[in-house]
Parts: C-alpha cells; sequence; structure tokens
C-alpha cells in the first residue's frame, strides 16, 4: 500500500547467512512484488553475486536485480551504539518520508550480540507510527537455561508478537509440502504409524566442512546447528497429528505433543564423529581441525546419529533414525520412511539376491533436486516370474 513502507535492516549485512541466504531470499520476494519500494544503494555488489532467479529463464532476471539492487543500501555503525542506530533512524526516515513506516530488523549475527542490537533498535530506531518486528536465528541458546535468559532479555525490549524465530528448512518446498502430503491424500495417512512404518529416517549431508564459519559451529556442534532444529522440525511436522486448522498456534501445538511426547535420548542410541582431512582425486580436503577458526584439540562433533521414539499410540515402537554431518559425500536432505514387509512369504525367491522380502520406501528429497518417490515391487515384463524395484517418481523439476 502506498501510505506505509517497510524498511528492512540486515544486521550483520557481510556475513555469511546474509550472503547465502537473507539477500537471496529477499530478492526473491522482490521477484514476486512481495517488497515495497526502498531507494538508494552500496552493498550491491557484494549482494549481486548471490542473486539468483531460481528457475531458470525468467524472464527480465537482470531488470529486476538491478532494480532491486537499487533499493539496497550498506549503513555502517556498532551494533551496541545508541547513536549509530539513531543515525540509521535518520536514513530510514529520509526512505519513509511521510509514509507510515513499518520496520523489520533481520538479525543475521552471533548471537551474543542479539540483544545489544535489539536494545538499540527498540529504543533509538523503532518505528514511531508502524510496527517494528525482529527476526531472529538460532540458536537460541545452548540450552533450556540460556534459550529461557534470551527470550526474557528479548521481552525487556520487545513484545512476543515482535519477534519471529525462523527455522529456515520450514520454508523447503517439501517439507512445507509434508503436512499437504499426508492430510490431503487419503493414500497416504492410513499408512502413518506404526502399523505399516518400520522406521523413519530424517537425513542431513554436506558435502563441505566449516569453511571459516568454525567460530560460530565449534561451540554449538552438528547436534545444535541441525538436529535440534532442522531435523526435530520436521520429525515434529511428519509426526503430529492433524491440527485443528493451519494457523500458526494449531500446528504448533500438534507438534509440542509430539515433542512432549519423545522418550529422552538415551546415550547408546548416538553415535557422533568428527571429520578428518583426506585426499581424493588428487585434491586434499582440510579436515575439521585444519580449518582456523577451529580450536586445534577441538571434540566438537561435526557428525551425528541417533535413534529417537514417540511413545505414543502412533508412533511406539518406531525408531526415527536422525542422521547429520559436514563434509561427506554428498550434499542432501531427505526423508525416507521404510515401510514393515508384506507378511507371508508369496513371491519368495523372485527376487534378485538381495532382496528377498517385499518392502516399500516413500523417499521425500527436500534437495536437491526435489522429489518424492515411492519404491514399489514389480513384475519384470516377460517371461517368468520375476520381481524388481522401480520407483512411482514425482520429480518437481520434470513436472
Ligand atoms: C544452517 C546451519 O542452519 O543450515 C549450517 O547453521 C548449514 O551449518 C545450513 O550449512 C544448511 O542450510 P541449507 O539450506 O543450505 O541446506
Amino acid at each position: 500500500n502506498d501510505d506505509s513502507t517497510v524498511s528492512i535492516t540486515v544486521v550483520g549485512a557481510s556475513g555469511d547467512l546474509a550472503k547465502k541466504k537473507i539477500f537471496p531470499a529477499l530478492f526473491a520476494l522482490y521477484y514476486e512484488d512481495c517488497l515495497p519500494k526502498m531507494t538508494d544503494a552500496e552493498l550491491r555488489n557484494m549482494v549481486s553475486k548471490t542473486l539468483t532467479c531460481r528457475i531458470d529463464k525468467r524472464e527480465n532476471c537482470s531488470e529486476k536485480m538491478d532494480e532491486f539492487l537499487k533499493r539496497c543500501f550498506y549503513h555502517s555503525g556498532q551494533y551496541d551504539s545508541e547513536e549509530h542506530f539513531i543515525d540509521l533512524d535518520k536514513k530510514l526516515k529520509q526512505h519513509e518520508g511521510s509514509r507510515v513506516s513499518n520496520r523489520l530488523f533481520y538479525l543475521s549475527i552471533p548471537p551474543n550480540i542479539f540483544l545489544d542490537v535489539v536494545k538499540c533498535a527498540s529504543k533509538s530506531a523503532s518505528s514511531v507510527n508502524g510496527w517494528t518486528r525482529v527476526i531472529v536465528e538460532k540458536p537460541f541458546g545452548r540450552d533450556s537455561e540460556s534459550s529461557a535468559a534470551l527470550t526474557r532479555g528479548l521481552k525487556q525490549y520487545l513484545v512476543e508478537d515482535q519477534i519471529f524465530r525462523i527455522d529456515h528448512y520450514l520454508g523447503k518446498e517439501l517439507v512445507e509440502n509434508l503436512s499437504v502430503l499426508r492430510f490431503s491424500n487419503l493414500v497416504f495417512e492410513p499408512l502413518w504409524s506404526r502399523q505399516y512404518i518400520r522406521n523413519v529416517q530424517l537425513i542431513f549431508s554436506e558435502d563441505f566442512g566449516t569453511e571459516g564459519r568454525g567460530g560460530y559451529f565449534d561451540s554449538y556442534g552438528i547436534i545444535r546447528d541441525i538436529m535440534q532444529n532442522h531435523l526435530l522440525q520436521i520429525l515434529a511436522l511428519f509426526a503430529m497429528e492433524t491440527p485443528i486448522s493451519l494457523e500458526a498456534e494449531d500446528i504448533r501445538n500438534e507438534k509440542v505433543k509430539v515433542l512432549r511426547s519423545m522418550k529422552p535420548l538415551q546415550l547408546e542410541d548416538v553415535v557422533i564423529g568428527q571429520y578428518k582431512n583426506h585426499t581424493k582425486g588428487g585434491t586434499t580436503y582440510p579436515g575439521y581441525t585444519d580449518d582456523k577458526t577451529v580450536p586445534k584439540d577441538s571434540v566438537t562433533p561435526t557428525f551425528a546419529a541417533a535413534a529417537l521414539f514417540i511413545n505414543n499410540a502412533r508412533w511406539d515402537g518406531v525408531p526415527f533414525l536422525m542422521k547429520a554431518g559436514k563434509a561427506l559425500h554428498t550434499k542432501r536432505a531427505e526423508i525416507r520412511v521404510q515401510f514393515r514387509h508384506v507378511p507371508g512369504n508369496l513371491y519368495k525367491g523372485s527376487f534378485g539376491t538381495d532382496l528377498d522380502r517385499a518392502t516399500n520406501e516413500l523417499v521425500i528429497r527436500v534437495q536437491p533436486d526435489e522429489a518424492i518417490y515411492l519404491k514399489i515391487n514389480n513384475k519384470i515384463p516377460g517371461l517368468g516370474m520375476r520381481l524388481d524395484r522401480s520407483n512411482l517418481n514425482l520429480h518437481y523439476a520434470a513436472r
């Protein structure tokens, strides 16, 4: 609407997160006409390097990029200086003019300076006639106590409705599709329980290491970086009961029930590891502790696998296997649902050597190359009764 503006301040604009995710995401919103207009520029060169029009051959991509870049500007200042936020406020006002001004602060910075920024932003750069909101990224503390302390700190300056805690995995297309798959297809929901499912695997794997992000990573490790947030969110969405509606609060309530039904994790159900250097095809890849930002004697896990259990009527006894690691062979994130074997042995001996019992697997490939495929058993065409497994494949790029 022409009578109001939104200023988005990316606090930490030159960092890794801003480059890899936030600017590309803002550009995607801009491309779809979901961002209001701003003015002025700097930063543009850096930002332009990671912008993409995600779907190839979209119209006007470079024009749109140029327009977007003209609306980004860089304002340098100290995170904890109210004075500098007063300067920012002035700058924002110049862009806002006389319109109702809404302000969004995206905190793309280490958590130890969240509170300084929130304090300065709320005291010296809040909107006077519109809303002021803050987006924060994990880690939200290291444990319950420090997480509660962070919340208490934020609430000194903001009310709950002003705070948006983001988990970017929830914005991935196939994670958003998870509830649609379950709750809008009658064929899946009846199978979604211990009666048919043998185990569920939640897999996150990256083919690169920390690469200079060790300063952050080393104090958290893979469990806090990936499992307790991204994979646990997926697990909760996967396992929850039907929510009353699609309202955020109703979905949250169902997720909470899943989490509260979970059996506390047992040490013997966990494996951890750390990547070492290795050479492949003449190239040597550094080990975790070769990263200059990581202490030489670090024992922080870069890989973890765990078996989790949900002690409720639907999931009793079904292992949810989480695996997450950096610097592994492939980059992928997927959910694998392995079904129980078909009872009896009607087709025993009809499969190849490794498959003896008929089972099915549903794979939801979150990334890369999104797909949902169901492995089903079929007769190999021709004489005789030989069986093989093939995929019913919904490959997003092809569809
Ligand atoms: C972040 C983690 O939350 O997610 C990073 O801190 C990880 O360590 C990243 O690399 C992975 O996100 P994506 O969207 O690239 O799979």
